[in-house]
């Protein structure tokens, strides 16, 4: 599990920064839901033949409670979606999130047990428009963040009807191979046979490349439904490649599923994925309404931006001000000071390591703080402080009474410029 640490903060709230402004521009709202939900919610959903449900999550008992750590954030959005009672208010409803997720997974390069996602879920409608939208905005992130040559790669699950031929036609087709599927697939084939295509065994890829697609199963709602998001996309100007591989690896999806891939990644090249879950809502015990949505991991998208050298010269905030004195006897002195400062909105940090006068500026100085303000006794006796302004060079005496706004008309003189 990763830390991040200050120094790496610039970074991560440029991110969240760029996908709360790309959200709120299309009318999503935040959402902060739990981080911690019944284990129930997770098998409901994602499902319980699926990779997440059977090894990946972290669970805790309490009693005759079991409570996990979210994996993914679409089944706690709608649990809380459900529980704000929208779907009877409000019912579309288009909530982001930005957050940490749990899963036990093999930590290696682009995948970690803790990891944050930018998850935007568009609920209560069946329109295509909206997968159109919430791809592109997917897309629109990326760009934003200066990521080119990617690839979005689209495809459908269908729907009841055209899922119940598909997978009869798939079982048929996997039936004579079965000996060669591994152990887990062998399972999967029985108990959910979508699965085995998302299989990551080279030998079960292998015999999947030649599996059926959905493709000729599906309804011609569906199907129209498919070529109306393709051909809003197209009139955007996104380019959309249909992958019938994309099979994703949760069972609550139905109809659209997509992925952003950066192919120099390779195996593991997904920096995002979503699709349409029509039927989540109300298997959570709400009404049948439609949403879609996707989720972006920041672990690869970073990784990404390291590889273009995209990361920036982002620099911490630093401290408007820096106190220097060189009497002990002011240290209580130098606290107001600094107390006073921060009232007025000036950021102000002072010496807690017993440095030297000489030490403490040049502290200050590496700092990079704007001012340092020095108090002497000298200074404190005549009711003034010794103003440097770092930037400018210069270093005046300023009455006490006057320092903060001084202060406060440089540093907005400075913004201006
Ligand atoms: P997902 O494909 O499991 O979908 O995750 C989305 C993205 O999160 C992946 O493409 C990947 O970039 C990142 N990710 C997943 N696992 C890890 C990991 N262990 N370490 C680092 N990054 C990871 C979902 O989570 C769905 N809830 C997406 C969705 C929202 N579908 C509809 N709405």
């Amino acid at each position: 599990m990763r830390d991040i640490l200050p120094e790496e903060i610039p970074l991560w709230e440029h991110l969240e920064a760029v996908a709360a402004s790309l959200a709120r521009h299309r009318g999503f709202r935040e959402i902060r839901p739990a981080l911690l939900e019944d284990t129930s919610l997770f098998t409901r959903s994602i499902g319980e033949v699926t990779d997440i449900v059977e090894k990946e999550m972290f669970t805790v008992l309490r009693g005759d409670s079991s409570y996990t750590l979210r994996p993914e954030g679409t089944a706690g959005i709608v649990r809380a979606y459900l529980q704000a009672g929208y779907a009877k208010t409000n019912p579309v409803q288009r909530l982001f999130h930005v957050g940490p997720m749990f899963r036990y997974e093999r930590p290696q390069k682009g995948r970690e047990r803790c990891f944050t996602q930018f998850d935007v879920e568009a609920l209560g409608s069946l329109d295509p428009r909206l997968d159109a939208e919430v791809i592109h905005l997917a897309a629109c992130f990326f760009e934003a963040l200066g990521i080119e040559g990617l690839e979005v790669r689209m495809n459908t699950m269908g729907d009841g009807e055209d899922r119940d031929r598909w997978r009869v036609a798939l079982r048929e087709y996997l039936a004579p191979l079965l000996g060669d599927l591994c152990h887990l697939c062998q399972d999967r084939f029985e108990r959910n046979v979508f699965r085995v295509l998302d299989c990551k065994n080279p030998q079960c890829k292998e015999l999947c490349a030649e599996a059926p697609t959905i493709l000729p199963y599906l309804t011609d709602e569906n199907a129209t439904h498919f070529g109306t998001v393709r051909e809003l996309l197209e009139k955007l100007g996104r380019k959309v490649v249909v992958d019938s591989g994309i099979v994703r690896g949760f069972d609550y999806y139905t109809r659209t599923v997509f992925e952003v891939h950066y192919p120099a990644l390779g195996a593991r090249s997904a920096l995002c994925g979503g699709g349409r879950y029509d039927h989540l809502v109300r298997d959570l015990g709400g009404p049948d309404l439609g949403a879609v949505g996707f989720a972006v991991g920041f672990t690869g998208t970073m990784l990404v931006l390291e590889k273009l050298g995209l990361t920036g010269e982002r620099t911490e905030r630093v401290a408007d001000a820096y106190v220097v004195t060189a009497s002990e006897a002011l240290t209580s002195e130098v606290f107001l000071l600094a107390e006073e400062l921060r009232a007025v909105g000036i950021s102000t940090v002072y010496d807690l390591d017993g440095r030297s006068v000489k030490n403490q500026m040049k502290v200050a100085n590496r700092g990079g703080h704007r001012f340092a303000v020095i108090l002497g006794t000298r200074e404190h006796e005549g009711g003034v402080v010794q103003l440097k302004d770092m930037h400018a060079g210069v270093q005046d005496e300023v009455p006490r009474d006057r320092l903060a706004k001084e202060m406060k008309r440089r540093l907005d003189a400075g913004e201006m410029n």
